[in-house]
């Protein structure tokens, strides 16, 4: 069974645009591949988190793995930090990426584009740490939205390069990124990815929103004066994105959508996409609450902790012994 792996870090509530571009896949590959789903809290504080905060973000993170589907009797669920080999083969990557390399990659220089000032050494060397989380486990496939495209592509250089220098020791992973809703966008700006960190805003919609206040950003998503529902990401964006996510979430293509509402005034095919999001939502919401009242999110992240781990130690004492720094057997 080829091996996928994936992360989220819930720096904030998980979003519709993690949900589509992400965690739906996960669950949707579970049967079919061997599923290691983690959640990546290290890389979370790359910029500050009020601590009360994340910890019940990464709780609820996991619940919401839970709730959406993934089952914890084929995936391997648990929390980066609880195995440490993750950071130990993160400080290795970093020692076999360019900096060059890094300033290539478009979320850092796009945080510094903007005029954020310290920004932290982690956030901008956490790709590597990102390559790590991936090569340990040897992943075949590795399922992200569009933005996670780019981090996935330095892991394979780095893989690559590695392997020539010490001998064949990672394999080299394959980015997966769905055809449709790789990339979500904002429902306020449509020029923009809907993003977790854009807190309070009306252009994103988290998992756990009342399913009135999701139904109202919808609603007024921002579209366009060409009264035509039509896919043109670059003419109609917000049309276009409010297509992808139907299409994502229903399952109808995105061609079949633009047949069924080319008559539809924008308020009725609103309310079409709003209907489709509220109804999912609304599963997703009901399986939270019987996930956390089940109180087993700790049971889960153990065992998956030590499933993982199993995994991790062994295939770091390799790396370490092919690159000369572990010199008894452990
Ligand atoms: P993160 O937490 O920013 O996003 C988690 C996943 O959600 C996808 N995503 C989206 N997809 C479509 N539309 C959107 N608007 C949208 N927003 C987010 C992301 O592409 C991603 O797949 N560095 C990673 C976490 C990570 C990881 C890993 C992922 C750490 N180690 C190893 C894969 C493998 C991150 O910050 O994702």
């Amino acid at each position: 069974m080829k091996r996928m792996l994936s992360g989220i870090k819930p720096t904030g509530q998980l979003t519709l645009g993690n949900y589509i571009g992400a965690l739906k896949n996960f669950v949707a590959y579970q049967d079919e591949y061997e599923m290691i789903a983690f959640i990546a809290n290290l890389h979370c504080i790359t910029v500050y988190q009020d601590p009360q905060e994340l910890k019940k973000n990464l709780k609820d993170a996991v619940a919401l793995y839970l709730a959406c589907g993934l089952d914890p009797n084929k995936a391997t669920v648990f929390l980066q930090t609880d195995v440490l080999e993750h950071a130990q083969l993160g400080f290795i990557m970093s020692c076999n990426t360019y900096m060059g390399e890094l300033n290539r990659m478009t979320q850092f220089k796009d945080k510094q584009a903007k005029g954020e000032t310290n920004l932290t050494a982690g956030l901008y060397t956490y790709p590597t740490l990102m390559s790590a989380d991936i090569l340990m486990y040897d992943a075949d496939y590795v399922p992200v939205g569009e933005d996670q495209k780019q981090h996935v592509e330095l892991c394979r250089d780095t893989a690559i390069r590695f392997n020539h220098k010490y001998g064949d020791t990672f394999k080299v992973p394959e980015p997966l990124v769905p055809k449709v809703g790789a990339r979500i966008m904002s429902l306020s700006d449509p020029t923009k990815k809907m993003s977790k960190s854009d807190h309070g805003d009306k252009g994103c919609i988290y998992l756990l929103d009342d399913l009135n206040v999701a139904r109202k950003k919808i609603m007024s998503a921002v579209t366009d004066s060409l009264a035509k529902v039509q896919f043109d990401p670059v003419n109609q964006p917000g049309i276009s994105n409010l297509l992808q996510i139907h299409s994502s979430l229903s399952g109808v293509s995105i061609d079949d959508l633009v047949k069924q509402f080319e008559n539809s005034g924008y308020g009725e095919f609103k309310k079409a996409v709003a209907d489709v999001v509220c109804q999912e939502l609304s599963k997703i919401q009901a399986a939270y609450k019987d996930v956390i009242a089940s109180g087993q999110i700790e049971a889960v992240l153990e065992d998956g902790a030590n499933k993982a781990r199993r995994i991790a130690s062994r295939k770091l004492s390799k790396i370490q012994r092919k690159i000369g720094i572990e010199i008894r057997k452990r």
